[in-house]
């Protein structure tokens, strides 16, 4: 039987792992080191799930007429404790790209003004931006965010491009490749004082940050099939009590002109069972140590990031402690020569070596992006580094 280990004895240790990968279901011949992308469902939490599916097949009719809605209801209170916040000011949804696209098509903003965008934001994100500034007229502006740039200068840059014609300001609360943060509630302050609303693309936060909704005013969405390790289709979305009224989901159905959450989960004849077993997802996660066990993965990035800069041969040896349990950084400049060269090499490791890993062309170089979990250890790295240095990936054309 597979297990966890005693949290006394892992709190503190990225040289094994601290929980086996058969939790999870996954390969161990495979060193996983994405789980940042799709996430991965612990056995625990498909068996209850599996349960919800046989308790609806036994009586479709009376589950989804009569009792669906109550579950539903029982379902945001559990993530209302979770995140601290109302269980109706919360929503669920199947996806973070449904929850910003509802928040955008649900504001209705003159012509002609701007939409603020700070750092980087997700490819489908910005697909359902692109089409929300074109159809207002809209023009983006684009705030960069270099690393390790102070909070102060952060401010100011933000406070230099808002103006009456400002509409919306959009930013990840965790930016998908770089793993970097953003100071959420000083934003958020500017954004209410200048009476601009904010709204916030959590995807990754749900797990690792606490409190991800702290500060805000307005909007955030996250998702809960990442690293809080729900069934895929399980993400949520928060809205501040002043837009509860305005905000729609982007696919409409029956609950049209009920309460906002209700307006979102009853969206036609739909499979719940991924929602219903959220809590289990939550209980998991708690078992392997909660806020601690983010902490020790963190610290697990921090180290990789060491190791990967080592190997790069970077002359400065102060690395940055990681933010996050997932960091991107710049992998050998000589590895790959574009962005099809590196795809072709990643195939090639997950198909020769065994190793899942994302990477990305930033800045004319090949990136490398690591997420760490649980099951990961210091270790996982250097088998990495060993498949990139093999002498069948370097053949790789
Ligand atoms: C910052 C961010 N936003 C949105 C998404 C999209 O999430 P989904 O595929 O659940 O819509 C991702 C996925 O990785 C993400 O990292």
């Amino acid at each position: 039987m597979t297990h966890l280990h005693e949290p006394d004895l892992w709190a503190a240790s990225i040289d094994a792992p601290v929980a086996d990968l058969e939790l999870w279901g996954l390969d161990p011949r495979v060193t996983h080191l994405n789980h940042g992308s799709f996430g991965a469902v612990p056995r625990t939490v498909s068996h209850a799930q599996d349960t919800w599916r046989q308790r609806i097949e036994a009586n479709p009719n009376r589950f989804i007429r009569y009792e669906l809605s109550g579950h539903l209801r029982g379902v945001r209170e559990v993530l209302g404790e979770f995140f601290a916040v109302e269980p109706d000011q919360l929503a669920l949804l199947p996806n973070a790209t449904y929850g910003v696209t509802s928040v955008l098509e649900s504001l209705t903003p003159c012509p002609e003004g701007t939409v603020v965008v700070i750092g980087h934001i997700y490819p489908s994100v910005r697909v359902a931006l692109d089409a929300f500034a074109l159809r207002n007229h809209l023009q983006t502006i684009n705030v960069a965010v270099p690393a390790g740039m102070a909070t102060e200068d952060l401010e100011h840059a933000l406070l230099t491009v808002l103006d009456a014609r400002t509409k919306l300001v959009m930013v990840d609360q965790v930016e998908s490749l770089s793993g970097a943060t953003h100071p959420l509630p000083v934003l958020a302050n500017v954004c209410r004082a200048a009476k601009i609303p904010l709204l916030v693309d959590g995807a990754h936060a749900p797990g690792p940050i606490p409190r991800p909704m702290e500060g805000l005013y307005d909007f955030w969405v996250g998702n809960l099939h990442k690293w809080v390790g729900a069934p895929r289709g399980s993400a949520v979305l928060w809205v501040g009590q002043e837009w509860q009224q305005r905000v729609r989901p982007a696919v409409y159905s029956h609950a049209r002109h009920d309460s906002f959450s209700e307006s979102f989960e009853w969206t036609g004849t739909f499979d719940a069972s991924a929602w219903l077993a959220i809590p289990s997802a939550l209980t998991f996660c708690a078992e392997l140590g909660g806020q601690q066990l983010w902490e020790r993965n963190r610290q697990l990035a921090t180290a990789w990031r060491r190791d990967i800069q080592q190997w790069v041969g970077a002359k400065d040896d102060a690395v940055p402690a990681a933010t996050f349990p997932m960091i991107g950084l710049p992998a050998r400049s000589g590895l790959a020569k574009s962005q099809d060269h590196l795809s072709r090499i990643v195939r090639h490791i997950s198909d020769k070596h065994r190793i899942e890993v994302v990477a990305y062309w930033h800045e004319e170089a090949p990136w490398l992006r690591l997420s760490s979990h649980a099951y990961n250890s210091r270790g996982d790295v250097g088998r990495l580094i060993a498949a990139l240095d093999a002498a069948d990936t370097k053949a790789v054309t």
